[in-house]
């Protein structure tokens, strides 16, 4: 079991002497992660690198043991947290699991929903009012502990806990994961006695998943964290060589850049697995943050197949030639469906009689990768035994190691997001925060005069 990385779809556009060329970058990036640390940009963020084999045991074993207590007392678990503290939590989920796991989980997991994401009362007071009917714990993750979003659903969702509780109880149903020692959220849960958690300091947000910021709410929904670990330990042995002929994962690092340097500006994620729509949003987060900057960086883009291929398609087969895709497949599927005679075949479909649905989703993944690369779209093929929780593990590592490579190529810090602060200062500023009284009057003016 591993990722397996299928390069036969870029015969046409690129060379293996493209490849060769790229081998002094290739290594350069691998000495940063290893050797040569010091003079690499963005190094005390390296923990995710060694996470699978020196992971906290204790605090482990400590979230195997609410994940079950929440199991048993809730109806409910309510994760809150913003871009790394819920994507990964949320793609893995849907991943082993369902995009529709709340409906069709086992009558022993909780519903669990994902709040705190985004500014919208509407969306907020939907779950608040599911949990005023039934029993429910809340999981509030942010590793800086003052991100405004989480902060707000937590408040209300505090309230009601204690609403509904008492003060005591309400406190037995929160678990914490944010920094170590400080942070408004560290210092609130420190007072309450909530459980707490820990985002390590050299782990930063997007590389979370496999903290207690992705592990309690998987655990919480019944999914195997020891397995998920031990595939991410897996692949943390596998691609380690910084020979990127044995190495899948710096090979697909390095095809990234290839691609960009042609004018390739855009990677579209693709799977023909809706159950796989979380993990394009995680993926997005994790590349997007760390490429994006300095003008530079490809733009992660996804779809879902044959879905997109009815929306997007024919932009893919026509379009700008600015895309590449990297499309991930499956040997097996979670489940399958045969398609039976009907000895009337009104609707003409009897050619696929006693073929299973894997069977054609196989084909529209065989034809389309041959229609786009016609059509001028390198396509790279990542390969993936099943769904599992150990192959997730595998996967993320396999990720989050070719973005790290890939970003150091690229030449800039894949481990900061200074981006990320600017519409936060602006809409402190507008909100009245005090400390922003400043740059308020100028922002003030600046939409008079556009409005
Ligand atoms: O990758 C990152 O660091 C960010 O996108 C964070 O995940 C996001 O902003 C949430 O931050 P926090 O966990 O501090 O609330």
């Amino acid at each position: 079991m591993s990722v397996q990385l299928n390069c036969s779809y870029l015969d046409s556009f690129i060379s293996a002497d493209d490849c060769k060329a790229l081998d002094p970058e290739i290594r350069k990036a691998h000495d940063f992660l290893y050797s040569n640390k010091a003079a690499a940009k963005g190094n005390d963020f390296h923990g995710w690198l060694t996470l699978p084999f020196d992971y906290d045991k204790e605090e482990f074993s400590r979230i195997q043991s609410c994940a079950a207590k929440i199991r048993s007392d809730s109806d409910i678990l309510v994760v809150i947290g913003i871009g790394g503290s819920y994507l990964g939590a949320r793609a893995v989920l849907e991943f082993v699991k369902s995009k529709n796991y709340n409906l069709v989980r086992d009558k022993n997991d909780p519903q669990i929903f994902f709040v705190g994401n985004s500014i919208s009362p509407a969306e907020l007071s939907q779950v608040l009012s599911l949990c005023r009917q039934k029993d429910f714990s809340v999981n509030v993750i942010s590793k800086s502990g003052t991100t405004t979003e989480p902060a707000i659903a937590f408040r209300l969702f505090r309230q009601l806990l204690v609403e509904k509780y008492g003060a005591e109880e309400a406190a037995k149903r929160i678990y914490a994961t944010t920094d170590r020692a400080k942070g408004t959220l560290h210092d609130l849960s420190l007072r309450e006695g909530y459980e707490m958690f820990v985002v390590p300091d050299n782990v930063g947000g997007r590389y979370s998943v496999l903290t207690a910021v992705g592990l309690l709410p998987i655990a919480a929904a019944g999914i195997d964290i020891a397995s998920l670990m031990a595939g991410a330990a897996a692949s943390a042995e596998k691609y380690a060589d910084p020979d990127w002929q044995k190495n899948d994962c710096y090979r697909y690092a390095a095809i990234r850049n290839i691609l960009y340097r042609k004018g390739k500006m855009v990677e579209m994620m693709v799977s023909y697995e809706p159950d796989y729509q979380m993990m394009n949003e995680w993926f997005k987060q994790l590349f997007g943050e760390s490429e994006g900057k300095e003008n530079k960086g490809i733009f992660p883009a996804s779809a879902i197949y044959s879905t997109d291929l009815h929306s997007l398609g024919q932009y893919v087969q026509e379009g700008s030639r600015l895309l590449f895709e990297t499309v991930v497949v499956f040997d097996k599927s979670k489940n399958d469906i045969t398609i039976a005679e009907d000895p009337e075949n009104l609707d003409g479909l009897n050619f696929l009689a006693g073929k299973t649905m894997s069977y054609v989703n196989q084909k529209a993944f065989e034809g389309t990768v041959l229609a786009h690369t016609d059509g001028g779209v390198p396509n790279i093929i990542l390969r993936l035994p099943e769904m599992s929780a150990y192959c997730a593990g595998e996967l993320i590592y396999f990720l989050e190691k070719a973005c790290a490579i890939s970003g150091y190529i690229l030449g800039v810090n894949p481990f900061n997001q200074p981006g990320v602060e600017m519409y936060k200062k602006n809409m402190f500023a507008l909100l009245g925060k005090p400390g922003y009284e400043d740059l308020s009057d100028e922002l003030a003016k600046r939409l008079h005069h556009q409005s």
